[in-house]
């Protein structure tokens, strides 16, 4: 493999209700991140996982993981998009292309972080996993008044793994001042192009309680 993989797995879970980091929190008896590190590492491409891990999760993480692939692990941050840079700071500068998966997306399948890889390798500098919005979307004022119907058909959700050329992505965690909710954000806004794969239904985001009784049924369904 020529990827490493950041798996910012440090947050705290709020919107999964009380029950300690979501990154630890369990889907069919196994934690979130087991769910997601095991198909990261069983993609061809990938020769180095870092997780950022709550920071009193570190020792925790290594042990839960060491069985299941090898990782290093450090402490993340108090914002996504500091661990993420905690996590890149732990590739070595022969790794040219790094991919930014979030631990809460936990059953993206190793097909989606390959073809993400492999447009990367063909020469985007920013890749992004995406689907069509399936909601009609409306604009609204401050007092909820609507004020139009948007074009979904030139909107698109987007999952994770992210991918980067690993300077492109550097560059754009040094220049970043404001926080964003995704790495391509920081990228988009320095002027590179952002090149969209598909995504899958697979690569959801665990964010509510809702999303954990879905993950729980997806995992049961033939994919
Ligand atoms: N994340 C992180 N460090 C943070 C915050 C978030 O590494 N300080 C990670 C989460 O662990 C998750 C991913 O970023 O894998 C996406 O974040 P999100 O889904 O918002 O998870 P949480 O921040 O844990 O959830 P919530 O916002 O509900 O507290
Ligand atoms: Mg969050």
């Amino acid at each position: 493999g020529d990827v490493a993989v950041l798996v910012p797995a440090a947050g705290a879970g709020l919107r999964l209700g009380p029950g300690g980091p979501k990154a630890l929190r369990l889907l069919a008896g196994e934690p979130l991140l087991v769910h997601a590190v095991r198909r990261v590492a069983a993609s061809p491409s990938v020769r180095l996982i870092v997780i950022a891990a709550p920071a009193t999760e570190v020792e925790a993480v290594r042990t839960l993981l060491t069985p299941v692939a090898p990782v290093t692990v450090v402490a993340g941050g108090a914002e996504r998009q500091e661990s993420v840079a905690l996590a890149l700071a732990a590739v070595p500068p022969e790794i040219g292309i790094v991919l930014v998966h979030d631990a809460a997306r936990a059953l993206t399948p190793p097909d989606v972080i390959e073809s993400v890889a492999a447009a990367v390798r063909e020469g985007s500098p920013a890749v992004i996993p995406v689907l069509p919005v399936v909601d009609t979307i409306k604009e609204v004022s401050a007092d909820d008044t609507v004020l139009g119907t948007v074009d979904r058909s030139v909107l698109r959700s987007v999952q994770t793994p992210q991918g980067f050329r690993r300077d492109v992505l550097v560059a754009a965690h040094a220049t970043a001042a404001d926080s964003l909710t995704d790495d391509a954000g920081l990228v988009e806004k320095a002027g590179i192009p952002v090149t969209c794969v598909p995504g899958s239904d697979m690569a959801m985001k665990i964010t509510r309680p809702l999303d954990l009784f879905l993950a729980e049924a997806l995992l049961g369904s033939p994919q």
